[in-house]
């Protein structure tokens, strides 16, 4: 005699039918292991010159540069939405960008005129700054070329240097993103000696070299200016070990935070990351992860709203503790309804 389907189910399932927790609404609400809320996004800020200016950036589809005091506004915004820090980007004029990015050693820069703005009128937020020299050299690379070589060590003076001025500034975290050797450790030295114990280092600890940030070098006026690629600073796509030595050697130097950048095409990275060091993790997801999104929803392929959620829960899965992320505020606001 056949069996019916029915017990031919039960008896390869043995009788738990996983599907009786997504059942409804409830159990599935119930039973949620993930959750995202406004406390994991960081705002990334494009910062321009001027008063009261904003510039959309065409490669990223509802973000805009801002002139400081602009950002400010959407600084005040963000706190109110809950979300716990920004992180200002600058897109520096063309003739103070030189062979040696010296305009990061600047106090009055573009990111320490926001820092020192943004802390005034919106204390209780947290600022995030970049001390790589990208948005300030001719070259668009993030440390000082010399003979078509980026020279490390001397790099990690100016960034130094970059990350002392934003620090005076008032910035509570200092984040290089340049994968110069030694940097991290630098950077801690340079702080401590100068008072700054009490700000803290978020070391982009595996950033590769990838595809994804085209839209990025548009935003803060790099794109063209970029000779070859940053093959030799940045981590190949290919390796994951190379992502944990990083990891191990910014702790041992004094991170008190880690980041992978991009994010999707590197949970597994994330998660290899949360998983063997128990650091707080962080995970950019870039300008170019945006504008997929963005781009697809704009063409009625996918559910942007829907994409965008999903995918920053999908870094939470994984195990970050926080998401750089250009969706911030549209997440938040979204959660907040
Ligand atoms: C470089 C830097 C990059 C991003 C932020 N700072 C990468 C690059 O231009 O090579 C990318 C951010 C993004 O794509 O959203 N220090």
């Amino acid at each position: 005699m056949s069996k019916t389907t029915t017990e031919i189910v039960d008896a390869v399932t043995g009788g738990r039918r996983l599907r009786r927790n997504r059942r409804f609404s409830w159990t599935r609400r119930i039973v949620r292991e993930t959750r995202l809320s406004a406390d994991d996004l960081i705002l990334p800020l494009f910062l321009m010159e001027g008063d009261d200016c904003e510039e959309p950036i065409t490669a990223m589809p509802g973000v805009s540069r801002y002139s400081v005091d602009r950002a400010v506004k959407v600084t005040a915004r963000a706190r109110d939405l809950g979300i716990p820090a920004v992180a200002p980007f600058p897109n520096v004029a063309r003739e103070k960008r030189d062979q040696t990015g010296s305009e990061i050693a600047n106090p009055d820069n573009l990111i320490c005129q926001f820092t020192r703005a943004a802390k005034a009128a919106v204390p209780d937020i947290g600022i995030i700054t970049d001390a790589a020299l990208d948005p300030f050299t001719d070259h668009g690379h993030d440390g000082v070329l010399r003979d078509g070589q980026i020279v490390n060590d001397e790099s990690v003076d100016q960034i130094v240097e970059g990350a002392l001025r934003q620090a005076e500034a008032g910035a509570d975290i200092i984040a290089p993103s340049d994968m110069m050797d030694g940097r991290i450790g630098a950077i801690r030295l340079a702080l401590d000696e100068a008072g700054f114990q009490d700000v803290g280092i978020l070391s982009y600890t595996a950033k590769y070299a990838s595809a994804f940030y085209g839209p990025y070098r548009e935003a803060i006026g790099t794109g063209g200016l970029l000779q070859g690629d940053k093959n030799t600073y940045y981590v190949d796509p290919a390796n994951s070990e190379d992502a944990m030595r990083e990891a191990e050697m910014d702790i041992a130097e004094g991170a008190d935070m880690l980041m992978v950048k991009p994010g999707m095409p590197y949970l597994d990275i994330v998660y290899r990351m949360k998983q063997e060091t128990g650091m707080p993790v962080f995970v950019y997801q870039v300008s170019g992860e945006y504008s997929m999104i963005e781009s697809a929803a704009a063409n009625g392929f996918i559910d942007g709203q829907r994409a965008m959620m999903e995918s920053l829960l999908a870094f939470k899965r994984a195990g970050a503790d926080g998401i750089l992320t250009y969706h911030a505020l549209r997440a938040a606001e979204l959660m907040a309804n």
